[in-house]
């Protein structure tokens, strides 16, 4: 591990590429990054780095989106094959046969979709500024693809607006139960419970506060408790644990998303090795997919 770890020091160097790290990924990735955070977050620390290449550990939407915002630089996802199942649930024909029967709604796309779904979307948002990104649209309809769960904890915060949304979800999130949640809290009764928007609305309910991964950081640091239930796929336990050893996390060992533990220290060298696989796009769904995602900074 340690001689892994060193070749990847040296390699990054040479490359001038700088490790982003989801909140779900493994320790050892999480411990190689030079950044961990949440997909706004590194959306952001994305477009301030001066590194030539990215190498994006997490998920497809996610490295894609680094691409769409730094066009010029090589952004790597190690493995090819780590994707997010709900990004994959809704396609570009499909929203817009119905962009076609709502002509006066506005699209807002979760980041966690494809290019092809973002270039149909006037704005893109992540669960940190879902509320803020439907509360600053003119239109009254909205169209939000593709987590329905999301979409419902945003209506609920933003009742002025009408949201259609589309049926997906996230089985990571959407499979934790009141019964899990309820479990967990009754052998840790003292621990606030923090909870991810993409679970279901019941659970949502239950919970003391909705974050996204990088809100849960923020709020596990300055909450006077000391245990926490972390309704949210558990990788983000580790970060948590680390930042705050005084403090207890409980994770829910079912939440796991296995495309997120795709990535290890060996794909990571070898990416920085071969600079392969490579995230390319067609320039045309480039340059539209582009508009929702900057639009989404401004307001950020
Ligand atoms: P965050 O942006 O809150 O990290 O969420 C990303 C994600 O994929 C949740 O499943
Ligand atoms: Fe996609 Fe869910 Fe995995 Fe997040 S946890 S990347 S939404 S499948």
């Amino acid at each position: 591990m340690e001689q892994i770890y060193q070749q990847i020091q040296e390699l990054k160097k040479t490359r001038r590429a700088v490790i982003l790290a989801h909140n779900y990924q493994t320790p050892e990735v999480q411990d190689i990054a030079d950044y961990v955070g949440d997909s706004l977050d590194l959306s952001l620390t994305a477009t301030k780095t001066k590194a030539t290449t990215i190498i994006f550990c997490g998920v497809d939407f996610m490295a894609e989106s680094a691409k769409l915002l730094n066009p010029k630089k090589t952004v790597i996802l190690p493995d090819a094959t780590a994707s997010c199942p709900m990004a994959a649930m809704v396609d570009g024909e499909s929203l817009s046969a119905l962009m076609d029967k709502h002509p006066d709604a506005d699209v807002v796309a979760y980041i966690n979709t494809t290019a092809a779904v973002k270039a149909l979307a006037d704005i893109c948002c992540t669960s940190a500024n879902g509320v803020q990104v439907v509360k600053s649209r003119a239109a009254k309809q909205i169209i939000f693809v593709p987590d329905r769960n999301l979409g419902a904890y945003i209506q609920k915060q933003v009742p002025e607006k009408d949201m259609i949304l589309w049926p997906g979800v996230c089985r990571t999130h959407h499979d934790i139960t009141t019964d899990d949640i309820k479990t967990l809290h009754k052998k840790h009764p003292a621990a606030e419970i923090l909870v991810h928007p993409e679970c279901r609305p019941d659970v949502v309910e239950l919970a003391h506060h909705v974050f996204s991964t990088n809100g849960m950081v923020k709020h596990a640091k300055t909450s006077p408790a000391q245990e926490f239930i972390i309704g949210t796929e558990q990788g983000l336990c580790y970060r948590l644990q680390k930042e705050n050893p005084g403090k207890t996390f409980y994770s829910l060992p079912k939440a796991l998303c296995e495309n997120m533990k795709k990535i290890t220290l060996e794909k990571v060298l070898k990416s920085l090795q071969t600079l392969e696989p490579q995230i390319e796009l067609p320039t045309r769904i480039m340059q539209k997919a582009r508009v929702p995602l900057q639009r989404m900074m401004e307001l950020s």
